[in-house]
């Protein structure tokens, strides 16, 4: 059974009481439980993170890469939060290890403001979804399956 890495960025800790009328009412732990049951029903295994900080999202792209050469990865889904719009390291590290990544956002970052329009991220996706919410996590999972077999 091969893994899904979903990694998650700065500030999504705080799911639930940030900002709702922007990114809904569910915590992050309510995310873990929704890619769970979407990471079950397409026979991955799940590896949910957090972390606020630049050079451990890198460190975890990182061992994705080692993970996808040794053939036990599915894929990983990144909500990069704010460093999406900052981050040259983050683009460097998806990049540098070839993996096959789907860019997430909660929210539809084209219709906020400007300076989230643009995506370090972007260039070096497979995929990229916003503005579905959180279920955009189970439909990007349900994407990574289709990915598997080539679609
Ligand atoms: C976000 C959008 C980013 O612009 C923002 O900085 C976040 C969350 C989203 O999920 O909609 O932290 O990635």
């Amino acid at each position: 059974m091969k893994t899904a890495l979903i990694l998650n960025g700065p500030n999504l800790n705080l799911l639930g009481t940030r900002e709702p009328a922007v990114y809904g009412a569910q915590t992050l732990a309510d995310v873990e439980k929704l890619c769970a049951q979407a990471c079950a029903s397409h026979g991955f295994a799940l590896d949910f993170r957090q972390s606020n900080h630049e050079g451990q999202l890198v460190d975890w792209l990182h061992e994705a890469g080692r993970l996808q050469a040794a053939g036990t990865l599915a894929g990983v889904i990144l909500n990069a939060g704010a460093y999406t719009h900052t981050s040259v390291a983050l683009l460097d590290a998806i990049k540098g290890t070839g993996i096959s990544l789907i860019e997430l956002h909660i929210s539809n970052v084209f219709a906020r403001e400007a300076y989230r329009h643009h995506s370090y991220i972007s260039a070096a996706a497979r995929a990229v979804m916003c503005g579905f919410g959180v279920s955009g996590y189970a439909l990007a999972i349900a994407g990574l399956a289709d990915m598997q077999t080539g679609v």
